[in-house]
This record gives C-alpha cells, structure tokens and sequence, in this order.
C-alpha cells in the first residue's frame, strides 16, 4: 500500500494518538455510563428557544446573515460581549475592538500557539491541565514548565521562582476558574498576586475561562484580566451555557495580540458562522443568559452532590476528591501522606475493567504536560449522566478499585 506517511509534516509526530481515547469510544454504547468526556447535558441546550432566536435572526438580518463575515466577527455580537463581561463571574475590561470570535474556544488555544510558540519556547501549564490546550500547542513544538498547584491552584511562590529561573517563559496557560480537569478555582487574592508577578516579571497569561457561569454555590470570582489587561488574553465561550454545536468562543486581548490573532484566523477559517454569532448575540441581548443559567445550575448541582457522596460511599478510603463550586468535573487523587506502589493500582488497567462494564472516566496522568506523576489518580465528569448512572457508576469504579487494593 501507498506509504503517504512519509511525507506527514515533523510536527505530526507529537500528535500521538491516545489509548485512552480509543478505549472512551466505546462511551457511544447504549447503557454505556461515559463520567469521561466533558459533555454538557443536551438537556441544558435551550432548544425551544432556538427556534424563536432564528426566527428573529432571520427578520432582522435576512439572507445576509449567510455570507461570509467579518474575521473579527459579527457586529451586533462584538457590540453587545462588553455588557456580558461585566458579570460578576468574568469582570473582564473588553471594547468591540479588544475581542474577536472565535470558532469554539478551542480555536482560540491554537490561534495563540501559532502567535507565540516557536519550536522549543518555554511555556508555563498548570500540574495538571487541559488535555486540548496541550493538543492545540503541541503543533508548534514547546516545551512545558509545570506550575505547582495547590487547592487553591497555582501557587504564586513557585510561579515567582519559575518566572525568575527561566526568563524565556513565553506565556502561563490557567483555566482559572473550575479548572479541567480538578474543579478547583484560584481565590480572588491569589489571582491578585498572579497579576503581580506577571507584571513583575513583564509576562503574558492565557486565561481560558469556559466555565465560570456554572457556579452551584459560593460567591463569583472576578477574572485574572481584571487585575492586570495588559498582562492577560481571556478566553471565553458558549459551549457550555447556549450549546457546543454553535461553535462560539473568542479572545479579549491587547490590541496588537488582538489584531495578530485577526490575521491567524483569517487563514484559518476566514470567519466564524453569521448566523450562529447573531444566534448569541440576539440570546445575549434578550436576557436569556440569566434565567438559563440558573436551569443549567438545577440541572448540574444536584449531580454534582451526587457524584461528591457517591465518592465518599463507595471509593476506598485513601482517596480524597475536590468539591468544585461549579464547572463539569471532580478530581480524585490519594490523600496527603498515602503512598502506593504503582503496580498496585494500574489506572489503564481500571479503566480497562470499568470499560467492560461499561462505565468510563479519565486516568489522571492523561492531564498532564510531562507524563511522570499521578498515576493515582482521576477526572470524573458529572454533568452528562443522571444521578441514578452517577451512583451506580462510581459504585462499580468504586468496587473495582477495592478489589486491586486487595490484590
Ligand atoms: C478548559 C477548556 N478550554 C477550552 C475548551 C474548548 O471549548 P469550546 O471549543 O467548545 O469553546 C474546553 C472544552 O471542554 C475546556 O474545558
């Protein structure tokens, strides 16, 4: 057979395909109990309401709206974002001419590597980090420097040391707040630290923020843009408030970061799609956000405590779990002082068993830029499955994991 390997480009060579991804496949399966992907509920999508907004898309903009657009994005939607970003939850400071849309966020992610990584750039990631921002960056050939984090995220004394010991940093990459994979949100204080150091040092931040309107409890936390613009690209989206389907995220950044990542997209896709930006802006504008998000909440909470007590009940005792105000997913690890041979528990070989019957998460290890540590550990996501699945999964997950221990 034809061997077109061969001419693959050297940068396909730090996209390897992923077991684990392979063996989550199978998620698809009728009665198959995916706690793996990071899937909102269908349920969440304001179908009904669909219908009403493309009505009116369709009077105000007619047949136009099918055109090609402006790279920067839709008017109406760039003029309307500056009132979203005042929510308690982002703060962020954004003008029409500070932000640009992007096709999903993840977009975004790649449209930053092409404007900053050249082979071998240092870049900074939180311990552990979003799978997708390593496959977005990976392409363009860095190198990771691993932030410490603690319950609180990342830990400002160490990022201080990192920042100070390599110079080179390009960017730090932080999901702020409700973190993928670990739920957990960096406190108002902490972030005005981060903001410190980044201007000490004259560093930039990718602050990548696609969950901070899913809050079950607790008080909003203003973005880390808020305390240092000129230091930070936000990142937002409405995958996980209006549906992932419309593909709608974007940047807020300085202007020259802003203009650069103009010209990127432009050969990416040209524009993202009129009518799915007119969609979000007339749902924006009609004061749908609100009442939606406090549905998602109702929805998504009591799962949340679902999966928290189910944990507790069924998980061997040497596991802790983060208790997420919000966001999709809840990261177990061994608890402070526990040590175990890491033959012991083979995660792989978990998910293995779990997969056959037909229950899935995500092993830890997946989540990490440098693949040496945490094999102990996992994400669970808990917005995709009714509580009924929640509990019998992480029984089985559970009893499976008792097992090995007794091994
Ligand atoms: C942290 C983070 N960033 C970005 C994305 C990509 O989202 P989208 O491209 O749908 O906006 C996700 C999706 O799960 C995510 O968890």
């Amino acid at each position: 057979m034809f061997d077109s390997k061969k001419y693959f480009s050297k940068r396909l060579g730090s996209m390897e395909g992923s077991a684990i991804r392979d063996l989550l496949k199978q998620a698809g399966v009728p009665g198959f109990i995916s706690l793996g992907g990071g899937y909102p509920d269908p349920k969440s999508f304001p179908s009904s309401l669909f219908d009403t907004l493309n009505q009116r898309v369709k009077n105000k903009y007619g047949n136009g709206v099918y055109q090609y657009g402006k790279t920067e994005g839709f008017d109406p939607l760039l003029q309307i974002l500056p009132q979203f970003f005042q929510r308690a939850n982002r703060k962020v400071k954004a003008f029409p001419d500070t932000i640009s849309i992007t096709t999903g966020s993840q977009q975004a992610l790649t449209m930053l590597g092409m404007l900053f990584i050249d082979p071998g750039d240092l870049i900074a990631v939180e311990s552990p980090t979003y799978l997708g921002a390593i496959q977005a960056f990976n392409p363009f050939g860095p190198k990771y420097i691993e932030m410490e984090t603690d319950e609180n995220g990342i830990v400002p004394e160490n990022l201080d040391q990192l920042l100070t010991k390599h110079p080179s940093i390009k960017f730090m990459y932080t999901v702020s707040t409700f973190q993928n994979p670990t739920g957990k949100t960096i406190p108002p204080e902490r972030r005005k630290q981060i903001a410190t150091l980044l201007v000490k040092h004259g560093k930039l931040a990718i602050e990548d923020d696609p969950y901070s309107e899913l809050r079950y409890e607790g008080v909003p936390v203003p973005s880390l843009q808020s305390f240092a613009h000129d230091h930070v690209i936000h990142l937002f989206t409405f995958s996980k408030t209006f549906a992932p389907d419309f593909r709608l995220g974007g940047i807020v950044a300085p202007p020259d970061i802003r203009n650069a990542s103009v010209m990127i997209k432009q050969g990416l896709d040209l524009c993202t799609s009129n009518h799915d930006q007119a969609m979000v802006a007339e749902y924006l504008s009609g004061n749908y956000l609100d009442p939606h998000i406090k549905e998602i909440v109702a929805l998504y909470k009591p799962r949340r405590d679902c999966m928290m007590k189910a944990i507790d009940t069924y998980f061997p005792s040497i596991f802790q779990h983060t208790c997420p105000e919000g966001g999709m997913f809840i990261w177990v690890s061994l608890k402070e002082g526990i040590s175990l041979e890491e033959e012991k528990l083979d995660m792989k070989k978990i998910l293995l068993e779990t997969v056959s019957q037909k229950v899935g998460f995500v092993p830890g290890s997946a989540f990490f830029a440098r693949k040496d540590h945490s094999p102990f550990s996992m994400r669970l996501n808990f917005t995709n499955q009714t509580e009924e699945n929640i509990e019998k999964g992480i029984e089985i997950i559970g009893k499976i994991l008792q097992k090995h221990l007794k091994l």
